[in-house]
């Protein structure tokens, strides 16, 4: 595919971002949509009946193509089948955004029930693997691909709030992404990670609303540019590494933070 110079040679291609009806996937949907690519969107309609909606609205307003579809990430069929499902409505996979994913409240590791670690475990680290593994062979065929995991400051060094699970899972996606880079580098896909800090999305804005003014500030103080990101400023992020502008960046983790891991 041949790129001009307003393309960043992502114009026509077919993404999917997992977990893209809120919050950063959306963003990444959004984004990628701007920047030219047809797009799929998998997630759980569930936890938001509306979400899926307001993805799709978004993106066809930005005269993109669009594909939704109910699938949970940590089940290997319901992947398939909606990999499958996007090929056959979009065309072949050149994209994935694994961006699904989810924290829970700390617990010690007394109190560390051994399902809520293999949930944990399944949903922010074992999906990348699933939804990687279902797209691999379209993008080795095509000898083009691009893939972004979305780590998380949790996983780079400690996280404040993290639970022991979530940070155990999002540095596994830091391993997870060189290895698999070193793997398909050969067939020119790319393989990279995103690491936030604290963003403002969905799940994040009620919590900082109930913060007083102290513990915003306390929040934030550590962080060099003292204050909580924007899901637009990961997407961009996840946009770069997905454009033909990182061609020749691979394995590597882009941390997208204020500063705050450094
Ligand atoms: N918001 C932050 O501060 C922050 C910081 C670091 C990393 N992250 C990571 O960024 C990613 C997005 O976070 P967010 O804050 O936008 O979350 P969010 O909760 O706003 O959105 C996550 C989306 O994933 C979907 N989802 C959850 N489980 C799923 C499953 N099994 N199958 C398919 N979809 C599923 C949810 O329905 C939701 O729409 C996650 O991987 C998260 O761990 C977020």
């Amino acid at each position: 595919m041949r790129q001009s110079a307003m393309d960043r040679g992502i114009q026509g291609r077919v993404a999917v971002v997992t977990g893209g009806a809120r919050g950063i996937g959306r963003a990444c949907a959004t984004v990628l949509a701007q920047a030219g690519a047809m797009v799929a969107v998998f997630d759980l309609d569930a936890e938001n009946e509306a979400a899926p909606m307001e993805v799709q609205q978004q993106v066809r307003a930005l005269g993109a193509a669009f594909f939704y579809r109910h699938v949970d990430v940590t089940d290997a069929r319901a992947v398939g089948a909606g990999m499958a499902a996007v090929r056959e409505s979009l065309g072949e996979i050149a994209i994935l955004v694994n961006n699904a994913g989810k924290g829970r409240a700390p617990v010690q590791l007394e109190s560390m029930d051994e399902s809520e670690w293999d949930a944990a475990i399944a949903l922010n680290l074992k999906a990348a693997m699933l939804c990687s593994r279902a797209v691999i062979a379209g993008m080795k065929q095509a000898r083009w691909g691009r893939i972004v995991n979305m780590s998380s400051i949790a996983g780079r060094g400690r996280g404040e709030q993290a639970s022991l699970a979530y940070a155990a899972a999002k540095a596994g996606v830091l391993g997870f992404t060189r290895q698999l880079a070193s793997e398909v580098g050969p067939f020119e896909v790319t393989v990279n990670a995103v690491a936030p800090g604290a963003i403002m999305s969905g799940r994040v804005i009620p919590r900082w609303e109930a913060r007083s003014a102290d513990a915003r500030e306390r929040m934030t103080a550590p962080i060099p540019l003292r204050r909580i990101g924007r899901p637009e400023e990961v997407a961009r992020a996840v946009l770069f590494l997905a454009s033909e502008d990182a061609s020749y960046i691979t394995g590597t983790t882009l941390d997208v933070n204020g500063g705050r891991y450094v």
